[in-house]
């Protein structure tokens, strides 16, 4: 695990859009595992910008989104298909057939799901998985008690979270009560994860996700086990990190132990 601290939301996100776009560089026909939620917005403004600008290019790239609400059409404003066309995908040259949201609406919810795992598998697996963060400790919409093991499936959202994304919804009657999300299992599978956090809010989840015991009721916990992590947090995120002075000092040295070793 690696801990990169980020003085503000703005240098979060164009740390971890460069970590992308390096991923997208060194393999253009890279698959990308995509968050939702504010966390992860700076990024996919900063990889825009590295499109139009540089023309970063992402016509080979295939993506999946994490999870999507259900029951919901995909033109509802508050779904994550329409999150994701709005701030991502219609920005950039990605092939719309290379997107792979989950269907808010299917009726066959298992088949469904065995049928996203397999896609995700023909392709070859995960490259690289962005993840934001739950108040409640939550990836994904694996809430508290999520077998660490689990694969996509259905979930019945927490009372908190749903309290939580009234935010976006306008009240909370009118958030759904029920999600389709990767498992826990299907995100430790990604072969690189890159978990976002930011603003004092996450503090505390962030601290008991990276450095608590690892626990069904924090399932960011398990990425503890996975093994290539990065997060990158800003000030405020990493404000209860105990271990934060070691993790400066581990990114200064990181640089100087490069001009010593060979990278493969
Ligand atoms: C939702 C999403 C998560 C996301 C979390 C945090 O519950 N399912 O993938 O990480 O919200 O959202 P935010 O980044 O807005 O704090």
């Amino acid at each position: 695990m690696r801990v990169i601290i980020e003085k503000n939301y703005e240098f979060m996100s164009k740390r971890a859009a460069e970590v992308i776009a390096e991923q997208i560089r060194e393999k253009p026909d890279s698959v990308l595992g995509l968050a939702t939620g504010f966390t992860p917005l700076g990024t996919y403004k900063e990889l825009i910008g590295m499109y139009k600008k540089e023309g970063l290019d992402f016509s080979r790239v295939t993506t999946f989104n994490l999870d999507e609400y259900y029951p919901i059409p995909s033109t509802h404003p508050q779904s994550y298909h329409y999150y994701m066309q709005k701030e991502f995908f219609k920005h950039i040259n990605i092939n719309p057939d290379h997107t792979y949201i989950i269907d808010g609406l299917v009726k066959d919810v298992k088949a469904f799901c065995r049928w996203y795992e397999e896609e995700i598998k023909k392709v070859g697996g995960i490259d690289l998985q962005l993840l934001g963060i739950g108040r409640d400790g939550h990836i994904g919409f694996n809430e508290p008690g999520s077998s660490l093991g689990s694969r996509t499936r259905i979930k019945i959202l927490d009372a908190a979270t749903i309290k939580d994304n009234a935010r976006f919804f306008g009240k909370k009657e009118d958030v759904p009560k029920y999600a389709i999300t990767m498992g826990v299992g299907t995100i430790m599978d990604a072969k690189y994860c890159l978990l976002l956090a930011s603003g004092s809010d996450k503090s505390k989840v962030l601290t008991k996700a990276i450095e608590g015991p690892i626990t069904a009721q924090v399932t960011a916990s398990i990425l503890q086990m996975h093994k290539d992590l990065l997060v990158i947090a800003d000030e405020k995120a990493s404000r209860d990190l105990k271990n934060k002075e070691y993790y400066q000092h581990i990114e200064k040295l990181t640089e100087e132990l490069k001009t010593l070793t060979i990278e493969e």
